[in-house]
């Protein structure tokens, strides 16, 4: 693999909008990394999630992740649980994994007038577990483009594998290659490979930018914990919890280094007074 196999193949695709259909084309997503599927959910289901979500965070029992730009959390609620059985998605991920879909989580992630940051340049692998081909499933419960910081994506770049770590990709590095922000209705779909390198702009609207993500994998993948389409047990537990599963990973260093660093700092301040 090189930049310009990337470039040439992947332009041309772009350019005759290949990428965008009322069904997913597998061959197209393997290339590009991605596929935006139109009008995949009907408008009143749209409608439903969002008001509900609207409603529950207006009401303050829902909210964003601290440390996350964009994260809402919403597993565990029956309301949201719902979008597993829902005809559409089934329609949406049989094409996958042989017919044997589950998911690991899905969440809301938002823009509004308070919280209207930009994203930056990263990929989700570094951030997940289990096998290498994973995708994210962005349902648009609003209109979501360029001007209210949709997600703007590189094409093909998900085939440069996984970077080894998590984080802001250089810019010295996503400067050589294109990047484009579909323009996304309600109910339109981006499906997304995991190593694919997304942003986002500023929301410079200030209007609700809203999508459901629903994140598939293939259903015998260890941490699956819900069942899409394909038979498993009836209840399914994860055989690994991401919050667990390291005694002393790279993030709990982090933590444990930055406590001894305010003790320090604490110890220090007081024997200066
Ligand atoms: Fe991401």
């Amino acid at each position: 693999m090189n930049n310009n196999s990337v470039t040439e193949k992947t332009k041309n695709l772009i350019k005759n909008k290949k990428f965008i259909a009322k069904a997913i084309n597998h061959n197209i997503l393997e290339d590009l990394g991605f596929f935006v599927i139109k009008n995949a959910f009907p408008l009143d289901t749209v409608e439903k999630f969002r008001m509900n979500f609207l409603n529950l965070f207006e009401k303050k029992k829902l909210h964003k992740t601290k440390q996350h730009p964009v994260e809402v959390k919403i597993e565990g609620r029956k309301l949201f649980e719902k979008i597993y059985k829902d005809k559409n998605l089934k329609k949406i991920v049989k094409g996958f994994f042989n017919g044997r879909v589950g998911s690991d989580f899905f969440r809301i992630v938002k823009k509004d007038y308070k919280n209207s940051s930009a994203v930056f340049c990263h990929q989700d692998t570094g951030y997940q577990m289990g096998n290498f081909d994973r995708f994210s499933l962005f349902i648009s419960l609003t209109n979501n483009n360029n001007l209210n910081g949709g997600m703007v994506i590189y094409p093909s770049t998900h085939k440069f594998g996984y970077l080894g770590d998590a984080g802001e990709i250089s810019k010295k590095i996503t400067k050589k290659y294109f990047k484009i922000c579909p323009n996304l209705k309600e109910g339109d779909v981006l499906v997304m490979h995991s190593a694919l390198w997304h942003e986002s702009n500023k929301n410079f609207k200030k209007t609700n930018r809203i999508y459901l993500e629903i994140h598939i994998q293939n259903l015998d993948d260890p941490n699956t914990k819900y069942n899409i389409i394909g038979k498993s047990k009836k209840v399914i537990k994860p055989l690994f919890d991401r919050n667990n599963i390291f005694s002393n990973s790279r993030v709990s260093r982090i933590i444990k280094f930055k406590k001894q660093i305010r003790l320090l700092e604490k110890k220090y301040l007081i024997n200066d007074k």
